[in-house]
């Protein structure tokens, strides 16, 4: 030992300690993110597996019911009776992004569904066309 100053061996020792601390430390941390992005990942495939099934006539109910009447009748929005003989490409048009089969840009009391969603999650083909058979059957 040279002094009170630390030896070249002692510094070099602390160096690799904290090297090697830190190192380990975020392999940890990352692992961390890892295991619980795969966890959270996993619990998200299982609930859209077990999910509920798309209900139209619930979807009806909670989204569209208000403004185009519980039986589709009219009453804000105009009565959608006439959609069942739409195909589902040009429902979905309507629903998803406002634009009727004739090209016509929907006045903006009616949501755009593609931007907001039927029930927090962006809006599938499954639900769009769950909500026209229910109204081709009413
Ligand atoms: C806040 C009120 C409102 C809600 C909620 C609403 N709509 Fe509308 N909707 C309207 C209005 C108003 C129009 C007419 C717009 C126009 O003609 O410019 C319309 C038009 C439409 C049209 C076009 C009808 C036609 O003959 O041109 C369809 C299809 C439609 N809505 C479906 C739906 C569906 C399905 C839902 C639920 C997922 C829904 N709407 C929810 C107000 C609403």
């Amino acid at each position: 030992m040279s002094g009170d100053g630390f030896s070249r061996r002692e510094i070099t020792a602390v160096l690799t300690f904290t090297v090697l601390a830190v190192a380990i430390g975020t392999g940890s941390y990352i692992t961390g993110l890892k295991i619980a992005g795969e966890t959270a990942g996993g619990a998200e495939a299982v609930s859209v597996a077990t999910g509920t099934p798309v209900n139209g006539q619930t979807l009806y109910a909670t989204n569209c019911a208000g403004c185009h009447g519980p039986q589709a009748q009219g009453g804000v929005g105009p009565a959608l009776t006439a959609t069942k003989h739409w195909t589902a490409a040009a429902f979905a048009e309507a629903v998803l992004r406002g634009r009727a089969p004739d090209g016509r840009e929907l006045a903006p009391v009616m949501p755009r569904f593609g931007e907001t969603g039927l029930d927090g999650a962006p809006a599938t083909d499954e639900q769009i066309n769950a909500i026209h058979a229910y109204l081709r059957g009413l």
